[in-house]
């Protein structure tokens, strides 16, 4: 027996689970897990965990600069409002970090079994790729999964691997966002990554519900403060995703 597997199992059993996810980098995945948890912490508290070992965006995201408490309980979370945030970077602090790829595995456990999370709702950020941290999510939780692409070619080749990746270890998706899709200007709307028909394409190959997320040049303003941020993105997740339910 694994004590800290079996902590981590027993700490989320009763817990609705959100994954976002990606093998490729760069997407929007961080960015759109803080939005979608910042959306279920206006209806009840949420917590959000970022499972990035070494991009860890999240606290640079809601412009936090600590480390996290540990109390007898475990890993205290930082607070923003409603929202309980836990993340390596809270541990590690702000340097890189360099792992052999058989303790990703280990570290995700560790955070996942020790972080003091109360919450029933929990939005995991995952790092890029399809490494150790993605099984290991998988052997400790059953989260619902949204897959992030952008609409171009080379991601969603990439994505496409993803989710056969995905189906062989028997886990379904919930939703394809493919972010980035459009801008919408004055001169009428761009397409940066090209149209969108692949990713509706991949989407009806695999059976999966596609929504497709604008670009929003705003957002570079809001890192450090994306708790303020209630722009388009936003409420296009709000009205895709959650509040529906
Ligand atoms: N819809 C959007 N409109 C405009 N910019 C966006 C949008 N989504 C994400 N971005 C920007 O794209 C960049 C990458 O976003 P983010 O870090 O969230 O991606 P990621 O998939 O988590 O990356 P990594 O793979 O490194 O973890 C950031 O600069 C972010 O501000
Ligand atoms: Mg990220």
């Amino acid at each position: 027996m694994n004590p800290i597997l079996e902590m981590a199992k027993s700490r989320f059993k009763a817990k609705k689970v959100i994954a976002v996810m990606s093998a490729k980098g760069g997407v929007g995945k961080s960015t759109i897990a803080s939005l979608i948890a910042l959306n279920l912490s206006e209806r009840q508290k949420t917590a959000l965990i970022d499972l990035d070992i070494y991009g860890n965006s999240t606290l640079k995201l809601f412009g936090i600069n600590k480390l996290h408490e540990v109390s007898k309980e475990g890993i205290e979370p930082f607070l923003v409002s409603n929202l309980s945030i836990y993340s390596i970077g809270g541990l590690v602090g702000d340097h890189y970090v360099v792992l052999p790829g058989k303790d990703e595995g280990n570290v995700v456990e560790s955070l996942l079994g020790l972080a003091n999370v109360k919450e029933d709702l929990v939005v995991i950020d995952t790092p890029p790729g399809m490494g150790e941290e993605l099984l290991t999510l998988s052997r400790v939780l059953d989260p619902e999964i949204y897959l992030v692409t952008l609409p171009s070619k080379l991601s969603l080749k990439i994505v496409k691997h993803m989710l056969d990746y995905l189906f062989d270890l028997g886990l379904k998706p919930k939703m394809i966002l493919a972010n980035m899709s459009f801008l919408n200007t004055t001169n009428g709307r761009i397409y940066p990554f090209g149209e969108l028909e692949p990713v509706k394409e991949l989407g009806e190959e695999f059976d999966i519900r596609v929504e497709c997320l604008q670009f929003d040049p705003s957002i570079e303003e809001f890192v450090g403060r994306i708790q303020d941020y209630n722009g388009v993105l936003k409420e296009e997740l709000a009205r895709f995703l959650i509040c529906k339910e």
